[in-house]
């Protein structure tokens, strides 16, 4: 039974990957919303798939904050290490979300896992236009900015549309655009509806969805029936390379729409 049920779930994966167009899909089981526990093995795949995909040698790997990648970062092990020199990096600028979840922490939790290194960005999230200009031209910042750019791996996950935009304490005004263009899904700073149109994109440095074509590891980590939409609809902005980790919960309610 045990075997039958391992058996259905890479059906499911096969499936879940052709409906959603992208290289591949792993499937823990489990419901993230209600078990906690099943972000964890979450984490373990992320490690695993690294040391799958991620180049050896010097790698460069741009992390996004939240609290799936602040579980999956503990998962990290030093077998990444083995044959890569790696560091870690934040994807965009972005401080304003709560200190131990943001990239920076995660960076510095996932080079401490695998005795890798990281580097900080200092770049709040929401300041004006005269504020930010200068701040780019900061040495500490361009550093950064050069590392993003030469990145080999990326680690993101998604939000839904309207919970992030709250946690981020984005304007009123925002938050009512958001729901009368149907935002569904946020990733890297960037709301789509469900068609995957960006209706949204919060003004930041650093990573933008198109560099991804060219970077040969991209993992989107995401679980949960509450996130279910929110995946299907990046994944039409997705590059096709993607490797999609996520849960039974996600997976079955996907499906099911389908
Ligand atoms: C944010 C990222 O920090 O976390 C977003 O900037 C992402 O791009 C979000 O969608 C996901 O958060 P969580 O807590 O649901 O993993």
């Amino acid at each position: 039974q045990v075997m039958d049920q391992f058996l259905g779930l890479r059906q499911t994966e096969r499936e879940l990957s052709r409906y959603l167009g992208i290289e591949h899909c792993l499937i823990v089981s489990g419901n993230s919303d209600e078990q906690p526990k099943v972000l964890t093995e979450m984490g373990k795949l992320v490690n695993s798939t690294l040391q799958l995909l991620l180049p050896q040698g010097q790698s460069v790997v741009a992390v996004m904050g939240g609290t799936t990648m602040a579980k999956a970062a503990h998962e990290l092990s030093t077998d990444l290490s083995k044959k890569r020199n790696l560091i870690f990096v934040p994807a965009r600028g972005g401080i304003g979300e709560s200190v131990d979840i943001q990239a920076n922490a995660v960076c510095a939790e996932m080079a401490s896992q695998t005795g890798g290194k990281h580097r900080a960005l200092y770049v709040p999230e929401q300041v004006s236009e005269k504020t930010y200009a200068p701040l780019l031209e900061e040495p500490s910042v361009q550093e950064v900015l050069k590392l993003i750019e030469r990145s080999r791996g990326v680690l993101h996950s998604i939000g839904e549309a309207i919970t992030m935009a709250e946690r981020r304490d984005m304007p009123i005004e925002t938050i009512k655009m958001l729901k009368e263009k149907h935002a569904v899904g946020e990733a890297f700073g960037y709301f789509f509806n469900a068609q995957g149109e960006v209706v949204y994109k919060i003004p930041r440095i650093g990573l933008q969805i198109r560099d991804l074509l060219n970077i040969p590891c991209v993992l989107a980590v995401a679980g949960g029936t509450s996130k279910a939409q929110a995946i299907e609809a990046y994944m039409h902005l997705a590059p096709q390379q993607t490797w999609l980790i996520t849960d039974e919960g996600a997976a079955n309610s996907i499906l099911q729409g389908a």
